[in-house]
């Protein structure tokens, strides 16, 4: 079975009448919108706060009315996917490119959950390469800087082109292999002028939502 499904659409559950509702951007959260889509169709009223263009597009095609994030102060709760969640619920995300938009909507959201299938749960982060926002001029100066942390930065193409974030930004992908300190790792990477924001989510997450091919759903709390 599929795992992201199955754990997207349960996580949809845990949204009620009169919430305003940070989008997440991804393959596993886009399920958690479809089913919001069908219940706002039944009768459910709720405000969405979408985490990217592409999942706005989304949003709108469902018919799930929509706020800017300037319009809001706080979010009830926030439901989005992650490339890696430790047992802490410290993640890496911005494999779809959507990190800072994501990463601000879930700042002010009271509430954090994470949706994802069993192959996003490890024992360490860092596997899967951090994405870093960064601003196009002088990126090669800011990924010279990153070399020096000890990861391999590769900036993210599509295709023949670089890749341009929402925002007009580039992002470099650094291969780490393994992260021991999330939360300085974090820290260090934001204080680089050239930096926007990195792709990791330190103590955001209340709980994960993980969808197993067996047709399992787990929730996990951080240890
Ligand atoms: C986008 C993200 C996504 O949440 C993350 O890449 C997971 O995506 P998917 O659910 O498609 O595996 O951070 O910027």
């Amino acid at each position: 079975m599929d795992g992201k499904k199955l754990a997207g659409e349960k996580a949809a559950a845990y949204v009620e009448n009169g919430m305003v509702v940070g989008l997440g951007t991804g393959s596993t959260v886009y399920w958690t919108i479809m089913k919001l889509g069908e219940r706002v169709r039944e009768g459910l009223r709720i405000q969405g706060v979408p985490t990217s263009r592409r999942t706005e597009e989304l949003a709108l095609e469902l018919g799930i009315p929509l706020l800017d994030l300037a319009e809001v102060d706080e979010i009830d709760l926030t439901i989005d996917g992650a490339d890696e969640s430790d047992g802490d619920l410290n993640l890496i995300k911005g494999g779809g490119g959507a990190l800072l938009r994501e990463k601000l909507v879930a700042s002010v959201s009271r509430r954090f959950i994470v949706v994802a299938d069993e192959s996003k749960w490890v024992a360490s982060l860092g596997k899967f390469p951090l994405p870093v926002e960064v601003v196009p001029f002088g990126w090669e100066l800011t990924r010279r800087q990153l070399g020096k942390l000890g990861c391999d930065p590769v900036l993210r193409m599509a295709g023949n082109e670089i890749y341009v974030t929402d925002n007009g930004n580039y992002i470099i992908d650094c291969h780490f292999g393994v992260i021991k300190d999330a939360k300085s790792l974090s820290e260090t990477l934001n204080k680089w002028p050239g930096v926007v924001e990195n792709g990791l989510f330190v103590n955001m997450a209340e709980r994960i939502v993980l969808g197993y091919t067996d047709g399992s759903v787990e929730e996990r709390l951080p240890e």
